[in-house]
């Protein structure tokens, strides 16, 4: 099956040319000529950003045991509605991703479901001694909860999360950590956003920072913060790296935007772990991003079911899949971030440092996951209209400028103009190489 996308204004390169993709047989064959070729169907994308499929190194997919928060479908149906063309799972699904069977299970169930985006799995392994054999199961990466303990095995202390780095830098796979020391929190009993923030403090992120730097050093291994949301935990990624150290840290569209002084902090749907913080480490978060410090960009779609968001305990997470682009988009229009750096965040840095193969840029040889993006679109998040099952956001009633318009998978359709088209295209994606 042969399609040119004709006319769109292209992300080639480094740049923005107006320019027509070929795609023949899920594969981009030339970009730039623009030439007809027999039996080639024409997507007229004039007036359009024509970008490279968005991918997404962390969201929750949930399914199993949690499937009325969300399933495979719905999960990837809201993730191709958002543009994105891959998505990495976390693994703290019910039950977790933490040994090979449990892998090659989740694996199996999401194959059986349908996926509508391609989907790459993490596991948090029971034991560091089984990093080797989950690699070979086909994980993607591998994910370190400090603050939780997960069926008896916590990665918390020094010793723990060291040995886990180690463990990865041997199987060359990546180790992202959730970044927050329990030895700083406190137990969250609360129902409010501005108690849960004061369960969370900065301090329990800067020190699980320390932990995770001086792990990399000694291991040399390959490690990614998950949601990095303050600003002396930046800095102290800026000393690593700077030291040579393999790290790298992602940003969230939350923790570049919303902040404690303007969001009510009586409400539980802005609850999130780590927390919404303070103004002046947002703005450390969004020049960390402008500056290449943060250089992923990554939505942590953690849906909910909205009587839990409301009930007694609220869990921490909100839908991300269908905001994240136009987030980051609406600091573009503002001035605060350059549309280049927003979508190689999105695309080729995240397929560079997980090994994601020939994903994340529109170039000859390159699968042809394309998110095409309609500049002049005016809309208001309404979460009801999510894909998502989680019908809530912390953006609710935000106006944004521009939306995503259609996605291709492989040179096929799956989403346009507001709908998804069947069948899911989507596959499990496993492990190339570690990126760079
Ligand atoms: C995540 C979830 O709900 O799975 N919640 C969140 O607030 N980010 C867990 C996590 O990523 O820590
Ligand atoms: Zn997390």
């Amino acid at each position: 099956m042969s399609i040119r996308i004709a006319n769109g204004r292209v992300y080639y390169k480094g740049q923005f040319i107006e320019s027509t993709v070929h795609i023949d047989n899920g594969l981009i064959t030339s970009i730039g000529r623009e030439f007809e070729k027999d039996h080639e169907e024409t997507f007229d994308a004039r007036g359009y950003l024509v970008l490279p499929g968005l991918i997404d190194v962390h969201s929750h997919l949930r399914d199993g045991a949690l499937s009325y928060k969300e399933d495979f479908r719905s999960g990837t149906q809201s993730a191709i509605a958002g543009g994105f063309t891959t998505v990495l799972d976390m693994p703290n699904s019910v039950p977790p991703v933490n040994s090979v069977k449990r892998l090659v299970d989740r694996i199996k169930v999401a194959e059986d479901r349908g996926i509508f985006c391609d989907v790459g799995f993490y596991a948090t392994p029971s034991a560091p001694e089984i990093v080797e054999g989950l690699v070979h199961a086909g994980a993607i990466g591998i994910k370190a909860y400090m603050a939780k303990t997960i069926e008896g095995t916590s990665y918390s202390t020094f010793d723990e999360i060291s040995s886990l780095i180690n463990a990865c830098a041997s199987s060359e796979i990546i180790c992202s950590v959730h970044a927050e020391d329990p030895q700083h929190l406190t137990e969250f009993n609360g129902m409010t956003a501005k108690e849960h923030w004061s369960a969370h403090p900065p301090r329990a992120e800067i020190e699980a920072i320390k932990k995770i730097i001086h792990a990399a050093i000694s291991s040399k291994g390959a490690v990614h913060v998950a949601h990095i949301s303050t600003s002396q935990g930046l800095e102290l990624v800026e000393r690593a790296k700077a030291l040579g150290v393999n790290i790298t840290c992602e940003g969230t569209p939350h923790h570049s935007m919303l902040t404690t002084e303007r969001i009510d902090g009586n409400e539980n749907r802005y609850i999130v772990e780590p927390p919404i913080r303070s103004q002046s480490d947002t703005v450390s978060i969004r020049r960390g991003i402008k500056s290449g410090l943060i250089s992923i960009l990554a939505t942590d779609h953690a849906p909910h079911s909205i009587e839990e968001k409301g009930g007694v305990h609220p869990p921490p997470g909100f839908p991300g899949f269908e905001t994240a682009f136009a987030v980051f988009m609406k600091m573009v229009y503002e001035g605060d971030l350059s549309l280049e750096t927003v979508v190689t965040g999105f695309s080729e840095a995240p397929s560079m440092r997980f090994g994601l193969g020939k994903t994340g840029k529109i170039e000859e040889g390159y699968e042809a996951n394309i998110t095409i993006f309609d500049p002049r679109k005016d809309w208001t998040v309404r979460s009801e209209d999510f894909l998502s099952k989680a019908k809530y956001s912390p953006f609710e009633g935000f106006r944004f400028k521009g939306k995503v318009y259609a996605t291709f998978i492989r040179g096929r359709l799956g989403y346009l103009d507001e709908n998804i088209l069947d069948p899911p295209l989507g596959r499990v994606i496993k492990r190339n190489k570690i990126g760079v």
